[in-house]
């Protein structure tokens, strides 16, 4: 490819929405151009990357069994309406209406189609199992669309939709699936972790992210260095961190912590650790009667240790907080602790509350906490003694980094990290909703059991950006760069000799197959080299007329400190053999 054929748009300047730096990178480098709030122009620059991406991914979904086909962007609303989704889903699902006000959705993704489909075409045992799959344009109306192509409105996806008998059949497309997703993560040449994710209420283990490892990234993957453990900050295990309860030594008190709100203000006011505090979150849930109306709410304390988190998705496994929760109003919180927000705590409370301990919370002794009293905490308080023992027990913290890891294998660390791809065991709940049953060996319907895998195409670009980059710019992994070498002549229109060399050099690559551009621009060295660097093109060769006397050519790899000289005879042969096979 000459880059006189192909279209080249580098800018200086970050444009001032994007916020992050592969958002910026992708921008300057022509790789996309914004058109709304998270939907973006693929650029001929960026499509390119896309497309090799896609590749890789079919490549591997073919190889592990699963059948591509095409399912529409935008889909009647009847078999959305037949799940349930059209109604439940929130604002994230694009509802349109056509010329004769039928309802129609803009696909998020697929399971209402594809299982349609199974149910029309997979009739009995013997087609099963069948794993479809399509690269295809989703839309969901996120409600912060941000971070450029990772957290778009519009954006690629490659949803895979497996069919099987039963749990075990199922578990094992799952299986395959994941090794899938494990070589095609590996021949992009991308740094990630598989981690185990929570399931929902479809429960099991059987749900994994594959998280690309990256400073810059949304999520919080949780990991053991000495083991395989790996989980996402919703999932990971808190184990607790004390024994056994210790006995108490000191008696209750209650103290004055005047303008002192937080675990942190009281623990320095009183020259105490943080980790002796317990902090007080107020929840409620309420119960509707049969018009839907709220008959009854019930508020419930969470409590947790002052230098700990709460996470909700483990909150939201407790029994009664289940079926949905949400935080108390202040009016709820006067009501039931008469005081406000600050001063919260689990001993004498005006109004009955649920109070649910965290595992490590339940174990101390001699803690401190709010007086439900404006300025004022209670010291020395303990289980048994003071206050009843918590109504719930509960892993309902987020894990710290040194916490003990739940395989009993070493304590934890935490990265971060951007989340490419799921997998996902369904069972039947599509099915069932549905009625997507084949026949079995006796002529019996049985529910088909599902499993979804899904992998982010556009965000990847975003997430090996963030992973691979430097102050000049992108740095491609080999195998989805847009161009894998850039062949860059000094004075190509003034020297013949330059010229052909280039042209033998770049006709030689193309024919051995790599993906190479020949920057006949014109441009003055610095700009040259600046956009390629920019772009991330991975190897570079720069001829000029002074090095050609010599019979020689200049290679550098983008990570690469300095350049090194090739005999220009052989250069072809150097460059292929730096080149990352996939
Ligand atoms: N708004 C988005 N923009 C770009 N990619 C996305 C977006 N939402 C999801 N993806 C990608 O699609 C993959 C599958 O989506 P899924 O797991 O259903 O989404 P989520 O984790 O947001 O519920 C994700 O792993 C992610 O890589
Ligand atoms: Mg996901």
């Amino acid at each position: 490819m000459k880059a006189t054929h192909f279209f080249i748009s580098t800018l200086k300047e970050a444009p001032a929405d994007a916020e992050v730096l592969s958002h910026k990178l992708m921008t300057r480098a022509g790789l996309i151009k914004r058109l709304g709030a998270g939907i973006y122009n693929y650029m001929p620059m960026g499509l390119r990357v896309i497309r090799k991406v896609e590749a890789i991914i079919r490549d591997e979904m073919n190889r592990a069994g699963a059948i591509e086909l095409l399912m529409p962007v935008v889909q009647p609303a009847e078999l959305w309406q037949e799940t349930g989704r059209f109604d439940k889903m929130g604002p994230e699902l694009l509802r349109v209406k056509d010329r004769h006000q039928r309802d129609f959705i803009v696909q998020p993704t697929s399971e209402e189609v594809i299982t349609d489909i199974a149910r029309q075409e997979l009739r009995s045992y013997k087609q099963l199992p069948r794993n479809f799959y399509h690269i295809q344009t989703k839309f969901r109306d996120e409600r912060r669309p941000r971070f450029g192509v990772m957290r778009g409105r519009e954006f690629t996806m490659k949803d895979a939709y497996s069919f099987d008998r039963d749990r075990n059949g199922a578990a094992k497309s799952y299986d395959a699936m994941f090794k899938a997703y494990c070589s095609i993560f590996d021949r992009m040449g991308l740094r990630y972790r598989a981690v185990a994710a929570d399931t929902g209420a479809i429960g099991g283990d059987l749900s994994h992210e594959f998280q690309v490892i990256a400073d810059t990234g949304e999520d919080a993957i949780v990991y053991c260095p000495a083991s395989d453990y790996a989980a996402n900050i919703e999932l990971a295990e808190a184990v607790p961190l004390l024994a056994q309860r210790a006995a108490a030594r000191q008696a209750l008190a209650k103290t004055p912590t005047p303008d002192r709100s937080t675990c942190a203000d009281v623990a320095d006011l009183l020259g105490l650790p943080l980790a002796r505090t317990v902090k007080s979150l107020v929840l409620a849930t309420d119960h509707r009667n049969d018009a839907g109306d709220v008959a009854k709410t019930t508020v419930w304390l969470l409590l947790v240790r002052g230098d700990h988190q709460l996470n909700e998705v483990k909150a939201g496994k407790v029994e009664g907080l289940k079926g949905g929760f949400r935080f108390a109003t202040v009016a709820e919180i006067e009501a039931h602790f008469g005081c406000e927000p600050g001063y919260l705590g689990p001993i004498g409370t005006v109004q009955a509350v649920k109070v649910v301990a965290d595992r490590t919370v339940a174990l101390m002794s001699d803690f401190v906490c709010g007086a439900n009293e404006a300025d004022f905490h209670f010291t020395g308080v303990n289980w048994g003694r003071d206050l009843p023992e918590p109504d719930v027990v509960a892993d309902i913290r987020n894990v710290v980094a040194g916490d003990p890891s739940p395989d009993g294998k070493g304590t934890l660390a935490i990265q971060r990290g951007i989340e490419v791809g799921h997998v996902f065991y369904l069972g039947t709940k599509y099915s069932a909703a549905m009625n997507a049953t084949y026949l079995d060996e006796s002529g019996k319907p049985q529910l088909m059991e599902m499993g979804c895998y899904g992998i982010g195409v556009t965000r990847i670009l975003g997430a090996a950006i963030e992973q691979n980059h430097d102050e000049r710019g992108i740095v491609w992994p080999d195998a989805i760069a847009p161009f894998t070498v850039a062949v860059c002549p000094i004075g190509y229109e003034r020297s013949d000799a330059v010229r052909t060399a280039a042209l033998t050099l770049h006709d030689t690559l193309a024919a051995r197959g790599i993906d190479v551009v020949l920057d006949d621009r014109g441009e003055r060295p610095g700009a040259m080299f600046a956009d390629w660097e920019l772009i991330g093109v991975p190897h570079r060769v720069v001829l000029s007329e002074r090095g050609l006397k010599d019979g020689k050519v200049e290679y550098q790899g983008r990570r690469d400190a300095q350049a090194t000289s090739v005999d220009v005879a052989g250069a072809a042969d150097f460059v292929q053999g730096r080149l990352h096979r996939a």
